[in-house]
């Protein structure tokens, strides 16, 4: 008897990016596993220069530049020109990964559910640029960043996933910032694999995990 296995519809992501793309190396790490509920269809940067285009060719990622300064200050003509690339790749799920562009709310309520962010700090605290100054400004003994559905208000949505380190006293910007970053790189594969799985649902804004152990589940990182 011969046992008919059909592949598994794996999720498409684009990525998109603005520079050194060190989360997006940890997505295409983790989407490298055929068991890995998505796969990386593209990587998409608004900046030419952007550092991790090359290491997303290495991985043998389709890449794509559409340089917002070509658009100036029309923000729509930019996302018409982005929405017709993700359109023309199939793509189900748009993770941000240090996209330093905001949504117009046209852009972001065609993604809705299906665009997710990482933001280096333990949101609702420290929205915006130089979380990790701020953080060591304000004295806080926990920092760490949080994966989140991508609403109209920056840094706002449904929190997925989050993940706290402690804050040492002689920590400067430079050493917090590298702690977060390793934290990021565990909790955004997590994030997409749940999302890809369909084990997401937001209720009253707070994003739920069906299947979820009520201790956290175990995160490990695609370099550990
Ligand atoms: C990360 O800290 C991410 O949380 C923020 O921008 C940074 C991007 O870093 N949104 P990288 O390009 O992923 O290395």
């Amino acid at each position: 008897m011969s046992v008919v296995i059909k592949p598994m519809h794996r999720k498409r992501v684009a990525i998109l990016i603005s520079g050194r793309g060190s989360n997006m190396a940890a997505l295409i790490a983790a989407a490298a596993d055929p068991a890995f509920p998505a796969e990386i269809a593209c990587v998409v940067s608004n900046r030419p220069d952007a550092a991790g285009l090359a290491h997303a060719q290495a991985a043998g990622i389709e890449t794509c530049v559409i340089d917002h300064k070509a658009f100036g200050r029309d923000r729509e003509a930019f996302e018409r020109a982005l929405a017709a690339e993700l359109a023309a790749r199939d793509i189900d799920i748009v993770c941000l990964a240090g996209f330093m562009r905001l949504f117009t709310p046209w852009f972001v309520s065609h993604w809705e559910g299906r665009m997710i962010n990482i933001h280096p700090a333990l949101l609702p605290a420290f929205k915006g640029l130089d979380t990790h100054e701020r953080a060591l400004a304000a004295g806080v003994k926990l920092h760490g960043a949080t994966v989140h559905f991508v609403v109209p208000e920056m840094d706002s949505g449904p929190i997925i996933v989050q993940a706290a380190i402690p804050v040492h006293d002689e920590d400067t910007p430079a050493t917090l910032a590298a702690r977060v970053l390793a934290a990021e790189h565990c909790i955004y594969p997590q994030a997409l694999r749940w999302l890809a799985e369909g084990r997401l649902a937001v209720v009253d804004g707070r994003c739920k995990i069906a299947g979820a152990k009520r201790s956290a589940e175990k995160l490990t990182s695609p370099s550990s």
